[in-house]
């Protein structure tokens, strides 16, 4: 069943007791788990409802400390902050010692963590672990072809490609090039999205989930997916990378130009959720499948809409809010967890990857929490409750 705008609006949307509900249960979630998470991380996803403490490594760490700063500014509680603070020391040693560090995803995981206590609190040490991680991504900046190269060596013929998730990890060089007053750092975002842009954006305003480029000429060369079902589908949080994606683009470089990628991005994601608005995985799946849905990719694209509509012409910005708080009263309703007997993550029924017989995953975290969907969850809530300003 395709959903429409106005299908959409038959669905009941969020009300504000119900969004403080949500939020409440959230941070009595994260206080459950501060002592067990301060000094180590919670695992990217949880193993049958529950994550298990690692040391800071994978793309995913920086999501349980912006979910800490989040309950901080939600609740002004010191314990939050302390514990945000711990983690900001990790990041620092990370960067420094280059652990873990040979990708492009130093957005996911310094934005939410050292940004964003430089931001709230003013710490120097998170600037300065923040712009370590900055000069690390530039340092993937290709000129031929003009993206950063997303895994691997830098430069690499195997590893030649960008992934639509990058979109995520420019605003720590946009940031970057605010604090510094060097144009480089933006210069090279606003190189990547243009080119990601070209690649990656298919005619029926699906997207590509990686997307490889000639090493020789810098041409782009061809699409394949890593998590998506196959090459050619639309992978849910792929497709909600790019809706959140452009929305912090526009914030950064207001290029009139992405309000209507936003919305063939967006429109497109809208019209694929199936009749309980909680997506599955991958949109090659629809009403009625067996197939596990991913939670996060939701919450993600609600971030997405939340950020786009303050830039929007007001009957543009109804639409999408109208839209994003129906997708968010399916995921409190279906997805929020309220029982620490059954699980320590915020946010249900989500999906790192599936495995299929044309992508190059396997299985993990199928029908679990993950650490990001249970940040962009209480990102959205917070962006519902307050007048945030982001940590992106
Ligand atoms: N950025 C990796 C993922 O979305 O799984």
């Amino acid at each position: 069943m395709a959903q429409t705008f106005e299908s959409l609006m038959k669905y009941p949307k969020a009300d504000r007791e119900t969004l403080e509900k949500a939020m409440e249960d959230a941070v009595r979630i994260i206080r459950a788990d501060l002592s067990r998470f301060t000094n180590h991380f919670p695992s990217s996803n949880s193993f049958q409802g529950f994550y298990e403490p690692t040391e800071n490594v994978e793309w995913t760490t920086g999501f349980w400390t912006g979910s800490l700063w989040l309950a901080y500014e939600h609740t002004g509680d010191q314990a939050f902050k302390d514990a945000a603070q711990v983690q900001v020391d990790s990041f620092l040693d990370r960067i420094r010692n280059k652990i873990d560090v040979n990708h492009h995803d130093m957005g996911f995981l310094f934005s939410l963590s050292c940004v964003a206590a430089y931001k709230l609190t003013g710490s120097e040490k998170g600037k300065k672990a923040a712009l370590m991680a900055a000069d690390h991504l530039a340092g993937r900046y290709r000129e031929k072809g003009k993206f950063l190269q997303a895994w691997g060596n830098v430069g690499e013929a195997s590893e030649y490609r960008m992934i639509i998730d990058c979109l995520l990890n420019l605003p720590l060089l946009y940031w970057a090039s605010e604090v510094t007053g060097e144009d480089n750092y933006a210069r090279m975002a606003e190189n990547h999205i243009r080119t990601a842009i070209n690649c990656v954006l298919r005619e029926d305003d699906s997207t590509y989930h990686t997307y490889f480029m000639d090493m020789e000429t810098g041409e782009p060369a061809y699409g394949v997916t890593h998590q998506g079902n196959r090459n050619d589908s639309a992978w849910a949080r792929g497709q909600s990378w790019g809706i959140y994606g452009i929305a912090l683009s526009y914030h950064y470089l207001k290029d009139e130009s992405y309000i209507d990628l936003f919305v063939r991005v967006t429109d497109f994601f809208i019209r694929h959720l199936p009749n309980d608005l909680v997506p599955y995985w991958d949109f090659d799946f629809d009403t009625g499948s067996t197939e596990p849905r991913d939670s996060s990719a939701a919450a993600i694209a609600v971030c997405g809409m939340l950020e786009m509509v303050k830039y929007l012409d007001d009957q543009q910005a109804e639409k999408y809010k109208e839209a994003a708080l129906r997708i968010m009263n399916g995921l409190i309703g279906q997805c929020a967890n309220r029982d620490l007997e059954k699980s320590n993550g915020i946010l249900l029924h989500g999906t790192y990857a599936r495995g299929s017989r044309e992508n190059t995953c396997r299985d993990r975290g199928v029908d679990e929490c993950n650490t990001w969907g249970d940040y962009f969850y209480m990102e959205a809530l917070t962006r519902l409750l307050s007048d945030w300003k982001m940590y992106w």
